[in-house]
């Protein structure tokens, strides 16, 4: 196992050291662990990133309170992985958790076969499994991240709080103005808990937009605070790890610049207010020291995803506002337990500035993204969802997520693709409800060409995509190196095991 220098040092400044090394070297669960000790960061050396990971059941503090929630090796979040292109990655994996489960490695361009990125491995509950891939020398510098992938409990583990990052270190990092930046990760994630800390049971109404917590916490904490240097730049490498819950993000009054997306850079930072990440979703950007030197709170501003609820939100906010009226005068009755999202902006955390430094330029040019060849072929993907027999608000069991009008099946193969070919997806929202579904696939990146026939201006490589309700999202994928199966999926975690998922063969 690694532990770069720093962490070496912040461990053995706290006098217990060499009990905290040997403690994570055999990956135990610890006990409460203090937000005050920065984790560990694994990172590889000599082209070898390897570590030993357990996810168990731990409780750590979560701001005011104690949290019994799930982890990789007691972190919340789960250790930061870094590597570079052409390392080879072995994670010697223990599952202490009562059900099985797996690791994905979302966004990495590597084989879904054998012990790799590979979707369809189960480890039971107390088995272990060494994975092991390599990455490919010409992958690109990004923000990836992983976690568990076992159909049917995807949602519930990584709501409990199994997520973290994985970065690829490459190009992008070594640009001098990017270098020169303050780097600061930003975990997003949250939680539904009880007066005990444990996790509620979702209810059976929070499934159909997928399962929210309003314990909302940035990097396992509660409005952080991280600051920036008078003149600096501060590069923040954002994640929404939650399973279902948007994040519209903005800085009060002030400006960033985005730098990459979920597949690493774009071709020039690119001036925001507000950057909206659906689950799944990464993105970089830069800020420049170049306010006021007063506290900025980051924000996450409202926004209606649709659906039932997100309708009846929506009326509140008035947006999407006819579809409350409908909702409402109809078969809506609140329900009891059931927690609608917040109507108003709430502080995620804050940014402060400290010190000066020389003003740092922004980056002119990051990395060119490539421009696809035109499509093989094309496919039509068509996003549902069917609500049985039943109706009313009794849900659950006659609830189903499509694709192509057909759940999930492990036994049949939705697209069967040529490797070293391009393919086009039409990816066509028909939700009744309107809802937005983030379409995400594995293995290999894309491109968005269109929405609603608009084309996309900016270039940039993603692996999700939102596709809002009623809307039609083409995207361009280039299917490279790799054969083999894996999966593309809903990443509203609740759909995805509710069956929105379906299975690409990649052949030679
Ligand atoms: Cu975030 Cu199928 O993955
Ligand atoms: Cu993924
Ligand atoms: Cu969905």
């Amino acid at each position: 196992m690694k532990l770069n220098r720093r962490h070496f040092l912040v461990l053995s400044a706290t006098g217990t050291g060499g009990a905290l090394l040997a403690h994570w070297a055999i990956g135990r669960k610890p006990s409460l662990s203090s937000a005050t000790i920065p984790p560990p960061i694994y990172t590889s050396s000599n082209g070898l990133l390897e570590l030993n990971l357990t996810a168990s059941h731990t409780t750590v503090r979560v701001g005011d309170r104690s949290a019994h929630l799930l982890s990789y090796n007691g972190q919340i979040p789960a250790p930061r992985l870094e590597a570079k292109p052409g390392d080879t990655v072995r994670i010697h994996f223990t599952n202490q958790l009562p059900h099985p489960t797996n690791l994905h490695y979302h966004g990495l361009h590597v084989s879904p076969t054998g012990n790799a990125d590979n979707p369809f491995i189960s480890v039971a509950s107390n088995e272990q499994l060494t994975y092991e891939f390599t990455i490919p020398d010409s992958h690109p510098a990004g923000t990836f991240w992983y976690h568990p992938h076992h159909h049917g409990h995807v949602a519930e583990q990584i709501f409990g709080g199994l997520a973290g990052l994985f970065i690829v270190r490459g190009a992008l990092d070594e640009i001098p103005e990017v270098k020169a930046a303050q780097e600061q990760f930003l975990v997003l994630q949250d939680f539904d808990l009880d007066a005990n800390g444990q996790i509620n049971p979702p209810h059976p109404m929070a499934l159909m937009m997928g399962r929210e917590g309003s314990l909302i916490t940035v990097n396992g904490q509660v409005n952080p605070t991280f600051s920036i240097a008078a003149g600096g730049l501060l590069r923040l490498r954002l994640l929404n790890a939650s399973a279902a819950r948007f994040y519209r993000l903005a800085l009060d009054n002030h400006p960033f610049y985005l730098i990459a997306t979920d597949g690493g850079a774009i071709g020039t930072p690119i001036e925001s207010t507000e950057l909206l990440l659906a689950p799944g979703e990464r993105a970089e950007v830069l800020i420049k020291g170049d306010r006021p030197p007063k506290p900025y709170r980051l924000l996450n501003l409202p926004y209606n995803r649709g659906g039932m609820m997100g309708g009846m939100m929506g009326g509140m906010m008035g947006q999407r506002g006819s579809r409350m009226g409908d909702r409402m005068g109809g078969r809506m009755h609140p329900h009891q337990n059931f927690q609608a999202p917040a109507p108003s902006s709430q502080p995620l955390a804050t940014l402060i500035y400290q010190g000066s430094i020389p003003t740092l330029p922004l980056p002119e040019k990051l990395i060119e993204v490539e421009s696809l060849p035109a499509p093989d072929r094309t496919r039509q993907i068509e996003l549902s969802m069917t609500m049985g027999t039943g109706m009313g608000m009794s849900m659950g069991n006659g609830m189903a997520f499509l694709f192509n009008g057909k759940p999930f099946d492990l036994q049949r193969v939705d697209a069967s693709v040529k490797l070293g070919t391009t393919e086009e997806w039409e990816l066509v929202n028909l939700d009744p409800d309107r809802m937005d579904h983030p379409f995400h696939l594995h293995v290999n990146s894309f491109q968005v060409i269109s929405r609603n026939g608009q084309p996309e201006s900016d270039r940039a490589w993603k692996d999700t995509v939102l596709v809002k309700g009623g809307e039609t999202v083409r995207i361009r994928v280039p299917f490279r190196d790799f054969i083999g199966k894996t999966v593309y999926h809903c990443h509203i975690l609740d759909h995805e095991d509710l069956g929105m998922m379906g299975i690409v063969e990649v052949q030679a």
